[in-house]
């Protein structure tokens, strides 16, 4: 009464809301390379371990081979009664090739097919994605070599608090990526691990040989709980979770990039490839693109959490509630793939207005701590020197003039340990060159920094 691969026990037909309810095909078929690539190292182990005879499995193989050529070109019919990615593709194949088609569903369920798809497929979006992330790096790295000695004032509480490079602050970026590049990479090697042969939840009585098919995959390793294999989805969290941080970087820069690009700012321009214009206002340019990246950092996150709310109340092992983790997953990896082009051609066509830098940097007190570290040298301590130096602050704010402003014999009536040796740092540029050790904003540091950094994103895109 019920025509399902599955419908044997079933003595009426599913109902037709049920049918689009429980589908899935609308959206699993972008795994269906990922489909294939399991099927057909599974055909051959079985055929290696004599399930199979050598006829079918090339039967298998040839199959599968022509459906992958037929959904790439677009010409393969995906019908909603046959369920999922999984189901199309075996009846398609059993349509194609008769009864060993019906042979390929030995010795594994869907459960453990589902997992291993979708850790193949994800596999290769990592790889995709780290090759994005450097090209990103690499980028930025290189920005930050050509800004090794553009000046800029950096901030906390978003108030100018010391002069900074604007390679230094480009370098920041680049520093928050290398980590991002890094957990993917420590992930990655979690998601490599084997499902198939744990079957629908407690192995199978067929004989196997899980790691010839391991080994025909490219996994590191295998699962080796089967109830844990066919139910976790935690290698999705991970990922969802380092992409989430990953969001978290770019949409940061892109607050900085608003930020500068407007006019109180004036650091830097977007270039009008990369902005769009006001349907009312004529005159306005609008960062929407940066915008967008931190916008788009809210479904990022918005995933990470329903990955981990569709997870939490599952008992082992198998639940069909895993259905659920692809739409979260494939909009994940689009999110992130497109935020990450995008941020590349910002970067790619930033014109940043040094000189404005440079002049914002210069018209504070932003060398208000290196006079205090100039008298910490000559040997008061720091809290003494920091309320003497407060109170040329206060002098320089009553009078409205800048610290370079000041005679030595006006910085010597507050502390008579300021000689001429401490003009030079009340420059930008003395305060920048100052800060001349490993981490610090000195340029000669910040190109030694890039350099490295250009080599290592380098070596990543090899
Ligand atoms: N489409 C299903 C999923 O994504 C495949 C596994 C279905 N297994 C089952 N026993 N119903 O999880």
């Amino acid at each position: 009464m019920s025509d399902k691969v599955w419908g044997g026990r079933f003595s009426e037909p599913t109902d037709a809301f049920v049918e689009a309810f429980t589908e899935s095909v609308s959206f699993d078929q972008r795994l269906y390379a990922a489909d294939i690539e399991g099927s057909i190292a599974h055909s051959k182990m079985l055929s290696a371990t004599g399930v199979l005879d050598d006829e079918e499995a090339a039967a298998i193989e040839n199959g599968l081979r022509t459906i992958k050529a037929d959904i790439d070109a677009g010409t393969f019919v995906w019908d909603q009664a046959l369920e999922d990615v999984h189901m199309n593709i075996e009846s398609a194949l059993t349509r194609q090739i008769g009864d060993a088609g019906k042979k390929l569903h030995t010795g594994r369920s869907r459960n453990d097919q589902v997992a291993t798809a979708t850790r193949l497929y994800l596999r290769g979006e990592i790889d995709d994605i780290q090759g994005l992330i450097a090209a990103l790096g690499a980028h930025l790295s290189k920005l930050a070599l050509d800004h090794a000695d553009d000046i800029m004032p950096g901030f906390t509480h978003l108030q100018p608090a010391q002069c900074v490079t604007l390679g230094h602050h480009l370098l920041a970026w680049a520093a928050m990526l290398a980590r991002d590049a890094e957990r993917l990479t420590d992930l990655r090697k979690r998601v490599n691990q084997m499902p198939l042969g744990s079957a629908a939840l407690a192995g199978t009585s067929v004989p196997v040989d899980r790691n010839l098919t391991a080994k025909l995959l490219g996994f590191e390793g295998m699962c080796d709980n089967s109830l844990d294999a066919v139910s976790d989805r935690d290698f999705l969290i991970e990922f969802a979770s380092s992409a989430a941080i990953l969001m978290m970087h770019l949409s940061r820069w892109c607050e900085e990039l608003i930020l500068w690009s407007s006019e109180r700012f004036g650091f830097v321009e977007l270039a009008d490839r990369f902005t769009t214009g006001s349907s009312i206002m004529p005159q306005k340019k609008n960062p929407d693109v940066p915008e967008l990246i931190r916008g788009k950092t809210a479904r990022v996150y918005g995933h990470l959490m329903s990955l981990l709310t569709i997870m939490k109340a599952q008992p082992l092992a198998y639940n069909r509630d895993n259905q659920e983790d692809k739409m979260p997953l494939f909009d994940t990896v689009d999110t992130l793939k497109a935020c990450l082009c995008a941020m590349k051609g910002i970067c790619e066509h930033l014109k940043f207005d040094v000189e404005a830098m440079r002049e914002t940097a210069s018209h504070g007190l932003l060398e208000a701590t290196d006079l205090a570290e100039y008298l910490v040298q000559k040997g008061t301590p720091f809290r003494d020197a920091h309320h003497i130096i407060g109170a040329i602050v206060r002098e320089a704010n009553a009078r409205a003039i800048r610290l370079a402003d000041f005679s030595l014999e006006e910085l010597r009536a507050h502390s008579d340990l300021i000689e001429a040796d401490a003009l030079p740092c009340l420059t930008p540029e003395g305060s920048v060159r100052a800060r001349n050790h490993l981490g610090g904003t000195a340029p000669a540091q910040v190109k030694r920094a890039a350099e490295t950094a250009i080599e290592r994103w380098r070596s990543r895109l090899l």
